[in-house]
């Protein structure tokens, strides 16, 4: 195996990037500040668009791309292009099939194009998140049709992505990055790579614990939200705001981490990840029971949603069949413009299946398709609640959070607010008010 360290210590590597999403146009910008970077996605149109200069995720600026464009960043939709790359980083999506098992389709497809073209001293690395044993079982025998040997003609590692899109917080180099390499010499070659570019590297014993890594990130997460969510449930019965407990809990200086409550869970990772750990326990003859009860709770959350609309509802008298519903943020997180499986649409076909007429707004997306129809946002948030029965609050974008009730009433038919993300604190008269998590908090009702 040819050693590439010191095409990293001189910055003469050349690496190519395969899928230019949430992870891959990031991670190819931060190499592309030190190396060569070739930037293959099979989407031509958003290869045409980077080319011009435009970015299609939001965290990263046209003026981000323009940056190394054409001068160390090439993106490209000719697979033949990554011929020349030393490092071949893998960045494409591993989605559910429609019954919740791992669909590696991306990751094949990805390694067989590799296979075609590999050449003794590459370097591959894996970064889609997956299940413990992806990369041995699934990767490596794909690479090896090639006719090369894994270790001695080529190396292979593993590196979870941390990346959290929206949070300003923190940039690529400053997410420590886990490592594990098929064996010591390429988990020391990885680290080196990635070393050139991310302050903090922590090398794993090799590719089947990085990947697990990140399964008890995301599992971790999922059942922690789970957990609150279900707390909400139970507070909101009781009367008890579960937003004001969590931040007094927090205020416990160790033992306690804040997660919050919400309408459901959306994105790439948190609802899709926990079922390729299930998928691979059920192969060990083990049936996960938190990580498949967390996903039922998490899920259980849009219809939760659909039940405060229809209790608000019933306080003015009003069925939900036939009434007007502004759903108020469509993406899975504020500020934000991704809709991967954004809890909004099961509340949006739900309300459609109950008889009601949606509207939707969301300052950040045109549209949103949901398994029953297209659903087009309201040019403005005043046109769109105006006349509405009632308003939704499914996520808390910045420009919902300076919004006041006294003025959203006035637009609504009937005063009916349905907050799911704390953006409201208290209720006004003659305005039903019922936060998730809150209890109910109707006033002055006229
Ligand atoms: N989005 C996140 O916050 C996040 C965070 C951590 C990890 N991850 C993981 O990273 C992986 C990628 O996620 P993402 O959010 O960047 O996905 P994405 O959908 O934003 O981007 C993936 C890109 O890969 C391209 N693609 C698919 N197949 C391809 C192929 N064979 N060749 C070239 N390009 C191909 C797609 O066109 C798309 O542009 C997933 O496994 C995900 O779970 C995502």
């Amino acid at each position: 195996m040819i050693d590439l360290t010191h095409k990293i210590k001189d910055h003469s590597a050349c690496i190519g990037i395969i899928g230019l999403g949430y992870v891959g146009l990031p991670l190819s910008l931060a190499f592309a500040q030190k190396f060569q970077v070739i930037g293959y996605d099979i989407d031509p149109a958003l290869i045409s668009g980077l080319l011009q200069g435009h970015s299609h995720i939001s965290d990263i600026s046209d003026e981000n791309v323009r940056e190394t464009l054409g001068v160390s960043f090439h993106p490209t939709d000719k697979v033949s292009d990554l011929k020349e790359a030393d490092f071949i980083i893998i960045c494409v999506p591993t989605p559910l099939d429609q019954e919740k098992i791992p669909d590696l389709t991306f990751i094949k497809n990805a390694c067989i194009a590799i296979a075609s073209f590999l050449r003794p001293g590459t370097f591959v690395i894996l970064e889609s998140t997956t299940y413990p044993g992806t990369t041995l079982e699934v990767v490596r025998p794909i690479l090896e049709t090639s006719g090369y040997h894994t270790g001695k003609d080529f190396g292979l590692a593993y590196s979870p992505e941390r990346i959290d899109p929206g949070n300003k917080s923190f940039s690529v180099s400053d997410i420590p990055k886990v490592v594990g390499g098929i064996d010591t010499s390429c988990s020391r070659v990885a680290a080196s790579l990635y070393g050139s570019i991310i302050n903090d590297i922590i090398t794993v014993s090799d590719t089947t614990t990085a990947e697990s890594v990140k399964m008890v990130e995301n599992i971790f997460r999922n059942v922690n939200i789970a957990l609150v969510n279900e707390l909400s449930l139970i507070f909101e019965q009781m009367g008890v705001n579960i937003w004001e407990i969590i931040d007094a809990a927090a205020t416990k200086p160790y033992g306690f981490m804040p997660f919050y409550p919400g309408p459901g869970i959306g994105g790439h990772c948190i609802p899709l990840d926990p079922y390729y750990m299930s998928y691979k326990a059920k192969k060990y003859g083990f049936i996960p029971q938190f990580i498949e009860k967390s996903g039922e709770i998490n899920e259980f959350m849009p219809f939760h949603v659909v039940n405060l609309i229809e209790r608000g509802l019933r306080q003015v008298h009003q069925p939900i069949m036939g009434s007007i519903i502004a759903v108020l943020g469509l993406t899975y997180k504020r500020d934000l413009n991704d809709t991967r499986e954004t809890p909004a649409c099961e509340v949006i076909d739900e309300l459609d299946r109950l008889g009601a007429h949606v509207r939707v707004y969301d300052p950040y997306i045109k549209e949103l398709q949901t398994r029953h129809g297209i659903y087009r946002s309201g040019t403005t948030l005043q046109e769109t609640l105006t006349g509405a029965d009632c308003a939704v609050f499914l996520v808390d974008h910045e420009g919902f959070c300076s919004l006041d009730l006294g003025s959203l009433g006035k637009m609504l038919k009937k005063p009916v607010v349905i907050d799911c993300k704390n953006i409201f604190s208290g209720s006004i008269p003659d305005m039903i008010y019922l936060g998730l998590g809150k209890g109910e908090t109707i006033s002055g009702l006229r």
